[in-house]
């Protein structure tokens, strides 16, 4: 059974004191999500899909070079879905998966086939057991949001691609490019503020990531010659409010730290959103992606 306990972290005690969390901090926050819910992420974006059938991590995968025996690094790879589909698509890719965490890395372990992927328990701003120019292609899903100092990790990512390499990711798109999101999240974050007033205008990670503009200065700062584009998706899922409601907020860091009462309030509120958005048919939660393709 999920562990709904509301979680503390030396990030969340900076912010209850009116402090700005550092980078231990901020690993020590994701370190105890990751050790207490373990492949939560996937549980909500395997489950949503854009209208041509893609999860994002489909999309994601689209960004993979045709060669053959491509070497392919999943930086934060978590609990390892997009190295399964990787390997399901081509088996001659040569797949190396990234995390700081040992509890998603287990679970990484324990779905691929043995041989199927090198995995390492790294931070992503500090590679070192990969070699200089030793991937073809880096992805990362939904976790360069979540890093903080980002300037290492793209150094990172620019030492171990070969030239002519490509870096791509997901992250979060503009909150109003997907109907109903801006309010869900709204939600989520009204009720956690109820209870750390902090959270919100300081969030997990370099909040530079989350806009198209800033990302895309971002990454021409270290990759001053590639060319960089950030395209804008939806994903969704469909279901009953009320199971729509847990997983939805399961996808939110901010949620992790409610208490037990306050949760039960916050999903049954968010319950009632998305049943009000859509009335007579399915309640529906849509997300904004953006897919970031760097190609030197
Ligand atoms: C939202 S999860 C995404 C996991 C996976 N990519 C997916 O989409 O299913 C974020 C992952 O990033 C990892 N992570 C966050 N910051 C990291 C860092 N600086 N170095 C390595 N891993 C990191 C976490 O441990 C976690 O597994």
């Amino acid at each position: 059974m999920t562990d709904h306990s509301p979680l503390r972290s030396a990030w969340t005690e900076s912010l209850a004191r009116g402090q700005r969390p550092d980078a231990s901090a901020l690993r020590a926050h994701l370190r105890a999500v990751h050790r207490d819910h373990a492949g939560f992420t996937e549980t909500c974006a395997r489950a949503c899909r854009d209208t041509a059938g893609r999860t994002s991590y489909d999309w994601l995968a689209e960004a993979v070079p045709p060669d053959r025996q491509a070497r392919i690094l999943d930086l934060a790879c978590g609990s390892g879905p997009l190295l399964q589909i990787l390997q399901a698509r081509d088996a001659d890719l040569r797949l190396t998966g990234v995390d700081m965490c040992p509890e998603e890395l287990a679970l990484a372990r324990a779905r691929l086939a043995d041989g199927a992927a090198d995995l390492l328990q790294a931070e992503a701003q500090d590679m070192a057991a990969l070699a200089d120019g030793s991937v073809d292609a880096v992805l990362c899903h939904w976790a360069l949001t979540l890093m903080d100092p980002l300037a290492p990790v793209l150094d990172e990512v620019q030492r171990v691609l070969v030239p002519g390499g490509r870096f791509a990711a997901i992250v979060d798109g503009p909150m109003d490019a997907a109907p109903g999101y801006a309010a869900a999240h709204h939600l989520i974050y009204g009720h956690v503020q109820a209870e750390l007033p902090g959270y919100g205008e300081i969030d997990l990670g370099d909040p530079r990531v989350r806009g198209t503009d800033s990302l895309t200065d971002l990454v021409h700062a270290v990759f001053p010659d590639a060319t960089v584009t950030v395209e804008t998706g939806v994903v969704a899922m469909d279901g009953p409010a009320e199971a729509l409601a847990e997983d939805a907020a399961g996808f939110f860091y901010a949620a992790f730290i409610l208490s037990p009462a306050r949760r039960v309030q916050m999903l049954a509120d968010l319950a009632a959103l998305l049943a009000a958005q859509t009335q007579d048919a399915p309640a529906r939660f849509a997300m904004p992606v953006n897919r970031l393709l760097v190609a030197l």
